[in-house]
């Protein structure tokens, strides 16, 4: 059967422009194999240029008027490609209290009000699809909802942040320091002006939300989700590092315990220089997903950028129109999540990586030892590479496994000792 799906866009930004060049050059064989076919009929965004030369689609409405749009009669499915949580969030509402298919890449919408859009669609019997929402153009999501249905998924984890990976990446290839090589991945477009969301952790967070919530069927509050940002990471970070066989990646890790309680986090980690997640390097992003039965199963890719962002955009309309329209499976798999069930840090285990700068006097080494001593925390190694620095000596002390709680303890009162220069930092080593 043939479907003509009528398209209406909301934003037309970096994804929202990519959408509609793939649109224009994948019309014919969508029409050919999947017997769809695909029209813009109006695009609402601020600023929006006038020329057709400009990229907008050639019979489209074009407006600033993004309510019209969402709830146009000719429109069957709106994509939201603005971002954020307001007009975005009414928006999204709107056009589906209007029966109509929403597509979206909006995390951080889908993360803080996900369940009730979901509850919104399910009530209008629309479609409500978000796969780019998480690592762009990597399937993710739909793995997730459909292929693991058969098996138990225990962990979801991986590299969720693309400017937090070109960063990271970036500082071991070139040495360079945060501020140096976040720059490069602004003139490159791989950060934004404002990179805040992405550096600080909270993006790669609102993924990790999704992802587990669509894994555990949870309902899985934001703030649950333990969130560190890279921003502390020095050169001395990758050399100490190196030292151990080991590089830094961000990680967002989302793991069911025995019990069914979860433990979410997105922090930076010291992964061993031969894993997967080491391999991944500059922009793009990987998301390991470990079930009871079936094992390990890796997906990489391109976690962000217009075009790959928009082939997971273009994939959710598609999958709209083969089901004419229809809200197909459900977005989160079950309706009605089951309570968050929350980890604390007593259930986080692994050895650790402490990061001193101080000033250098004797016996600072001593005290260190003995408040660890004191909380029950053994100490693996001590490194203290060759510095060239007069007035704050970096080094560094390796934990055997220790809980998070009990190491928080001790590193409270390892920051309270008189002689830092800043903070500790305490990095988990993963292997
Ligand atoms: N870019 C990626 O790599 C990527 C990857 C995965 C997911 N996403 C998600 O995709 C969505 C779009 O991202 P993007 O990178 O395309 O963003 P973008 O380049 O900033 O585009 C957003 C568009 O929406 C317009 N807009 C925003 N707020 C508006 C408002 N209040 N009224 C009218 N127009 C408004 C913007 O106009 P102005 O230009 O005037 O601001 C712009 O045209 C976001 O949810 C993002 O998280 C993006």
């Amino acid at each position: 059967m043939r479907a003509t799906l009528r398209l209406g866009l909301l934003g037309f930004g970096t994804v929202g422009k990519a959408l509609v060049r793939l649109v224009e050059a994948e019309s014919p064989r969508l029409s050919r194999q999947l017997g769809v076919d695909l029209r813009f009929v109006a695009v609402a965004s601020r600023a929006l240029p006038r020329k057709p030369t400009d990229g907008l689609p050639p019979d489209a409405r074009v407006t600033e008027d993004l309510l019209s749009v969402a709830t146009a009669s000719d429109v069957d499915v709106v994509v939201e490609l603005l971002g954020g949580l307001d007009p975005a969030g009414p928006l999204v509402v709107a056009a589906l209290g209007a029966g109509k298919g929403v597509v979206t890449a909006n995390k951080a919408l889908l993360a803080a009000r996900g369940t009730e859009l979901a509850r919104i669609a399910r009530d209008q019997g629309a479609a409500l699809s978000f796969e780019a929402a998480v690592a762009g153009g990597i399937p993710i999501l739909r793995a997730i909802r459909e292929s693991f249905a058969g098996d138990r998924i225990d962990t979801v984890s991986g590299i969720l942040n693309g400017t937090c990976n070109f960063v990271l990446t970036g500082m071991a290839r070139t040495e360079g320091g945060y501020g140096g090589v976040l720059a490069e991945a602004q003139a490159l477009g791989y950060a934004e002006a404002d990179p805040a969301a992405d550096v600080e952790g909270t993006d790669a967070a609102c993924k990790l939300a999704l992802l587990a919530r669509l894994a555990f069927g949870q309902e899985v509050p934001l703030e649950a989700v333990r969130t560190e940002g890279i921003t502390r990471l020095q050169p001395v970070d990758f050399v100490y590092a190196g030292m151990l066989g080991r590089t830094p990646r961000q990680l967002g890790i989302a793991r069911r315990l025995a019990d069914g309680r979860l433990l979410l986090s997105v922090r930076t980690h010291l992964v061993s220089n031969d894993s997967m997640l080491a391999s991944v390097e500059g922009p793009f992003n990987a998301v390991q997903v470990s079930t009871a039965r079936g094992g390990d199963f890796v997906f990489s890719g391109r976690g962000a950028g217009g075009e790959p962002t928009a082939t997971a955009v273009l994939a959710d309309i598609v999958e709209i129109a083969r089901r004419d329209g229809g809200s197909g499976v459900p977005p989160f798999g079950t309706e009605a999540p089951a309570p968050f069930a929350p980890a604390g840090p007593a259930d986080s285990v692994a050895p650790f990586y402490l990061r001193f700068v101080v000033r250098d006097r004797p016996g600072i080494l001593a005290e260190l030892a003995s408040v660890l001593a004191r909380h029950d925390v053994n100490v693996d190694a001590v490194f203290q590479a060759p510095w060239s620095g007069k007035s704050a000596l970096p080094f560094v002390v390796t934990l055997e496994p220790v809980d998070e709680e009990r190491l928080g303890r001790a590193l409270v009162e390892l920051a309270a000792l008189p002689f830092h220069v800043e903070a500790p930092l305490a990095l988990p080593m993963t292997p």
